[in-house]
């Protein structure tokens, strides 16, 4: 009879001993000794390796204690429990299958590699102890935000990703068009987008939150978590040019309900990370970051602090260190200012919110002072700005004449107004970075290493 394969995962949290398994994977050491080979197998299911014992009476045990890093095994046998320390069980081979070699070019011998090295061969880095650790975290978190949202009564809505519109305003859009580069149709001088796939000018979306508001006004909770593009040409470790986003917006709900819910939102992932990351949690904690854990316990049981713009600006003033960027009253924060803030004011997550209104994008819900809007960004400790959010502006006319002011033509935004035509609400949502979020968790650097194949500037490749 064949045996089902098992998981080196389901394997080992069974710890069933004896009984006939199947188990597959590639091996990532292999150690011939006197008389016996032991092989450490990894099939991505957790970060454990498997120990295997192969003895010398398997047919192909000359062959076996040759194996190269990176072969693919079948392997049947018996799971015991293991005499030498360093593992609970290990499994007695009865048969292995070579289903793929691996020979000594193989890139990922055994040492250890930069990360810097390994973006270089990025279609293998997922078979290292930290990427695999990455990647399952990355896919776990995924999940548990479709839960959260899920169990409040959110609805998923998946918004287009070539768009005509540029959400944030802020010039960054990826172009997407059919027309012939070498030779476009012109119109007085100018490229003739009329004549293009979509008959106007479309991009890859920056933001679905145009299209989120729409769907709010229908089912009052709403998200969305797709890609999204940015054309930025800015090279650091915190942006990509295509990422993911996750985008709640709910109606009936002001500044204040966002920020509680960006709380919520961002407990229960640090929650989940806790009780259901554990292994990988506890490699990034021993190898990368040894104050992770407590951090992200620290985050998950504690109120997040809160503070105006303006105080922010004030404590930036007076902070005892120099920066790089001039801090004053109406200009943007940086990196640099959102760390100072989060890590040696608040000595955690921050909400600073009621930002100046000319910083910010059109959309948002302008205050009563004249001079801010109801925006709010959380900031954590060693990322900066993980999520952006706002209340959204539900009145028409001063909807329409912020567009003016800041040079937006209404028009080819026509759908946008209707939502605030006819039944408009005070509503409110937020964005945050995926990948942010895994570099938070992780306690990885470069936002490059947390999302498969990275693209940023002059970076495509696979
Ligand atoms: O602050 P942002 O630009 O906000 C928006 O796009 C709003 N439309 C969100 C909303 O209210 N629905 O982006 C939101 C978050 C940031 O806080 C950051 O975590 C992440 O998206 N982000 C990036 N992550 C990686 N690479 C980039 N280039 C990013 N730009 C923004
Ligand atoms: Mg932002």
């Amino acid at each position: 009879m064949m045996l089902k394969r098992t998981r080196v995962k389901e394997l080992l949290a069974a710890g069933q001993t004896d009984a006939q398994v199947m188990v597959k994977g590639w091996v990532r050491t292999v150690r011939a000794g006197k008389g016996v080979t032991f092989l450490a197998l990894n099939d991505g299911s957790c970060f454990a390796h498997l120990q295997v014992v192969a003895d010398p009476d398997l047919a192909n045990y000359a062959e076996i204690s040759r194996l190269g890093t990176g072969a693919a095994l079948a392997i049947s046998g018996r799971l015991v429990e293991s005499p030498a320390s360093g593992q609970r069980y290990e499994l007695q081979a009865a048969e292995i299958t070579i289903v793929g070699p691996a020979d000594e070019s193989y890139p990922l011998q055994k040492k250890r590699h930069s990360f810097e090295y390994l973006r270089s061969i990025a279609h293998l880095r997922p078979r290292t102890n930290t990427f695999g650790a990455v990647f399952r975290v990355r896919s776990s978190l995924a999940q548990a935000i479709h839960r959260f949202f899920a169990e409040r009564g959110f609805l998923y809505v998946q918004t287009p990703i070539i768009t005509t519109n540029d959400c944030e305003g802020a010039g960054e859009m990826f172009r997407v068009t059919t027309l012939d580069m070498a030779r476009p149709p012109l119109e007085r001088g100018a490229v003739d987008y009329g004549k293009d796939f979509f008959g106007q000018a479309a991009g890859l979306t920056v933001s679905g939150q145009l299209e989120g508001e729409l769907f709010a006004t229908a089912f009052a909770d709403i998200y969305t978590f797709g890609p999204t593009f940015r054309a930025e040409n800015s090279n650091t470790p915190r942006h990509a040019a295509e990422f993911w986003m996750i985008e709640p917006e709910m109606a009936f709900a002001d500044l204040m309900a966002d920020a509680a819910l960006a709380e919520e939102f961002f407990r229960y992932l640090c929650r989940h990370m806790l009780d259901h990351c554990r292994e990988d949690l506890e490699f990034f904690n021993a190898q990368l970051d040894q104050g992770l854990i407590a951090r992200i316990e620290g985050v998950a049981g504690s109120p997040f602090a809160m503070m105006e713009y303006g105080e922010a600006i004030r404590h930036l003033q007076q902070a005892p260190v120099p920066f790089d960027y001039p801090v004053e009253w109406g200009l943007d924060l940086q990196t640099e200012h959102e760390r100072y803030l989060t890590e040696q004011v608040a000595k955690g997550p921050l909400f600073v919110v009621n930002y100046p209104r000319d910083i910010k994008a059109f959309y948002m819900r302008q205050n009563d002072d004249g001079r801010t809007v109801a925006a709010m960004d959380l900031l954590v400790p060693r990322v900066g700005e993980i999520i952006g959010g706002s209340q959204r502006e539900e009145r028409l006319d001063l909807l329409q004449q912020r567009m003016v002011d800041m040079g937006i033509d209404p028009t080819g935004l026509w759908w946008y107004l209707d939502s605030r035509r006819w039944g408009s609400c005070p509503h409110a949502g937020f964005g945050l970075g995926f990948e942010r979020l895994i570099m938070y968790l992780t306690g990885m650097e470069n936002i490059r290493d947390v999302i498969p194949f990275p693209r940023t500037p002059r970076h495509a490749e696979f």
